[in-house]
């Protein structure tokens, strides 16, 4: 039994890259093109990513999810060499059916069927989300999918979070949010959600505000939190 519960819980928000979906899947669907270098590729190409998200963010550049994804990824194969005909639009186009990880549908289910209203707020674009999500067959799971387009900024600017409570009529204590990125779920902490870190990797604490909730490996472990037994 799970004493620190989150309480007075009405909606489950969850981060879409790395918490619902697994980034390594994209370039690991071109291993054959990309031989050894698959995994190097995977984690520059994402770290460059965001980045490039904080950068645009705070220097008032905005521009969408696919667009700075795409420029990460070119960053990413020119500083590893690899050349090979077709790979840059072979890689974004299977960003758009990326796996989810194996515990996100029967999580996702389980929540649904306790009545408790769930949403994807995300940096992705309104048309990369909704692929990954009908890739996944999760589309009658979710009650909304949120993308940072609405408010024209990346994560963590507090107007993305903000996003969820106006959308679903409910306060910020309300929320549930759900985000395997550190700086992601801490943030959304600091601006007033009771947040769940999905801290898969194993990574140290993150040293911004604030602290979240509590900590969790896998999404299997949330139903618990919210006191589903
Ligand atoms: C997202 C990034 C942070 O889905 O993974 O918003």
């Amino acid at each position: 039994m799970n004493t620190n519960r989150l309480k007075g819980i009405e909606v489950c928000v969850f981060d879409a890259y790395g918490t619902l979906f697994d980034v390594s899947s994209v370039a690991r669907a071109s291993q054959a093109a990309l031989g050894e270098h698959w995994q190097a590729l995977s984690d520059l190409w994402r770290s460059k990513q965001l980045q490039y998200t904080w950068l645009r963010a705070v220097s008032g550049h905005h521009a969408d999810f696919w667009k700075v994804t795409e420029e990460a990824l070119e960053f990413a194969l020119r500083t590893l060499r690899i050349q090979h005909p077709g790979l840059r639009d072979q890689l974004m186009d299977a960003y758009l059916k990326i796996q989810a990880y194996p515990e996100t549908k029967p999580t996702l289910e389980r929540l649904h069927r306790a009545g408790l209203k769930t949403a994807v707020l995300s940096n992705g674009t309104p048309a990369m989300l909704k692929a990954a999500v009908t890739n996944a067959g999760l589309n009658t799971l979710l009650d909304r999918i949120l993308s940072v387009e609405s408010v024209g900024v990346f994560k963590p600017h507090p107007k993305v979070y903000e996003l969820a409570c106006t959308q679903f009529g409910v306060t910020p204590d309300k929320i549930c949010f759900v985000s395997s990125n550190g700086w992601d779920a801490y943030s959304a902490q600091a601006y007033g959600f009771q947040v769940l870190w999905c801290n898969r990797f194993d990574q140290m604490p993150e040293q911004i505000p604030d602290t979240p909730r509590g900590e969790i490996t896998t999404l299997a472990e949330l139903p618990a939190w919210l006191g589903m037994h």
